[in-house]
C-alpha cells in the first residue's frame, strides 16, 4: 500500500479527534458525552474564564452519571471521572487545534454570520479528512456550509440539553453531504452513546419544529388567560406525561434561545400564524429574564 491510499485507509474513517468550538450549556455536554466514550477531545472557547466555568460544569455533571453508574462503588465511579477528564483538554486557539482533528462540533451562539466566520477561519487550515458538523438550533446547516470548500465533509449533530441526559441525535444531511460522510457521522453518534435518526435540513429539524412552536402556543395561551402558566404546565406534565411542561423547558432551554428561533424563522416564513412572535417572550427577554440561567424567566429560580 502506498502512503498516498493510506490517507483513505478504515484508520481515517473512525473519529478519534474531536474539536468542540463553543464551552457554553451544550458545547460542554458534547465535549463531556465524546470524552465518556473514549474520544480524545478538545474544547475550545473565545476566553479563559468561560473555559473554567466549562470545566467546572463538566466535573458536575461527570459526578452525576458516575453516581448513576456506579452507585456502588465510590472508587470506580472517581476512576470513570478521573479517566473522563483525561481525555479533555481546552483551548483558546481554535486554528491550531483544529490541525489535528478528526471532527469539528460547532456549538456557539446561534448566529448565522458567527458562524460563518467561524467555519471560514478553520476552512483551509482543517486536514482534508475532518468532517465539520453544526449543533444549529434552527438555522439551514446548508447556508451555514455554503462558506467552506468542503460541503460534501459537513453535516449537523443536534443535540439536546441536557447532552448527558437526552438520547437522541438528529443528524442532518445535505445535498452535498457525501455517503462516507453521513456514515461517520451516524456511527459516532452510536459511538458516544446517542440514538441517531436521519433528518433533511429544513427549519428546527425534527424536535425544534414540533417543539418551539408548542411553547409558543402555550406562551399564547396564557395570555388569553386560559389557564396560569403553572397548571399548563402540570397539564401537560400529567396529561400528555411530558417530563417538563413548556414554560419549564422554556426557562430550561432560554428565554433568548428560543426567541431567536422563532425571530429567524419568522423572517424567513412571515405567513406561518406559529412562528410569529409571542409577545410576553419578547418582553422578558428584553427584561433580560432568560430563565434558569439569568435566575429568572417564567419562575423564579435562587
Ligand atoms: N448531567 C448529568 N446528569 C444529569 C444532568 C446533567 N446536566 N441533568 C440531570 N441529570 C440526571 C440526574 O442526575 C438524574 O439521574 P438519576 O435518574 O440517576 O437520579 C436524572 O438525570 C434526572 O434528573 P433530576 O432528578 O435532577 O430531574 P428530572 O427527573 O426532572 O430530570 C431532565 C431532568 C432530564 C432535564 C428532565 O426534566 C427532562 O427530560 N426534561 C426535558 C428536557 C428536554 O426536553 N430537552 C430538550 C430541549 S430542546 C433542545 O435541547 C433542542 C434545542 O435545540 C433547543
Ligand atoms: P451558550 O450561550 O450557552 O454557549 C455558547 C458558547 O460559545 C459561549 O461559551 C461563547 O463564549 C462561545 N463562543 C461564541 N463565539 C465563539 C467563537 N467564535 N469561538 C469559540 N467559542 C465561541 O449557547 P448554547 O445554548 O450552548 O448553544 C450553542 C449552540 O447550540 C447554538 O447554535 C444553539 O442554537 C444550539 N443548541 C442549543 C440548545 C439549548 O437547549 N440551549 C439545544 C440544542 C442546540
Amino acid at each position: 500500500i502506498s502512503r498516498g491510499m493510506a490517507t483513505s485507509s478504515p484508520m481515517r474513517s473512525a473519529i478519534n479527534h474531536v474539536t468542540i468550538v463553543g464551552g457554553g450549556l451544550m458545547g460542554s455536554g458534547i465535549a463531556q458525552v465524546a470524552a465518556q466514550s473514549g474520544n480524545k477531545v478538545v474544547l475550545v472557547d473565545v476566553k479563559e474564564d468561560i473555559i473554567k466555568k466549562a470545566e467546572e460544569s463538566i466535573v458536575a455533571s461527570l459526578k452525576r452519571v458516575a453516581k448513576k453508574l456506579h452507585k456502588d462503588d465510590h472508587a470506580k465511579g472517581e476512576e470513570f471521572v478521573k479517566s473522563t477528564l483525561a481525555n479533555i483538554s481546552y483551548s483558546v486557539d481554535l486554528q491550531k487545534t483544529v490541525k489535528s482533528t478528526d471532527l469539528v462540533v460547532e456549538a456557539i451562539i446561534e448566529n448565522i454570520k458567527a458562524k460563518h466566520t467561524l467555519f471560514t477561519s478553520i476552512d483551509s487550515v482543517a486536514p482534508e479528512h475532518t468532517v465539520f458538523a453544526s449543533n444549529t438550533s434552527s438555522l439551514s446547516i446548508g447556508e451555514i456550509a455554503s462558506v467552506t470548500k468542503r460541503k460534501d465533509r459537513f453535516g449537523g449533530l443536534h443535540f439536546f440539553n441536557p447532552v448527558p441526559v437526552m438520547k437522541l441525535l438528529e443528524v442532518i444531511r445535505i445535498d452535498e453531504t457525501s455517503e462516507e460522510t453521513y456514515q461517520k457521522l451516524m456511527n459516532w453518534g452510536k459511538a458516544i452513546g446517542k440514538t441517531c435518526i436521519t433528518c433533511k435540513d429544513t427549519p428546527g429539524f425534527v424536535v425544534n419544529r414540533l417543539l418551539v412552536p408548542q411553547l409558543g402556543e402555550a406562551v399564547r395561551m396564557l395570555e388569553r388567560g386560559v389557564a396560569t402558566s403553572r397548571d399548563i404546565d402540570i397539564a401537560m406534565k400529567l396529561g400528555a406525561g411530558h417530563p417538563m411542561g413548556p414554560f419549564e423547558l422554556a426557562d430550561y432551554t432560554g428565554l433568548d434561545t428560543t426567541k431567536y428561533i422563532l425571530d429567524g424563522w419568522h423572517e424567513k416564513f412571515p405567513d406561518v400564524e406559529l412562528f410569529k412572535p409571542v409577545e410576553t417572550l419578547n418582553k422578558l427577554v428584553s427584561e433580560g429574564k432568560l430563565g434558569r440561567k439569568s435566575g429568572e424567566g417564567f419562575y423564579k429560580y435562587n
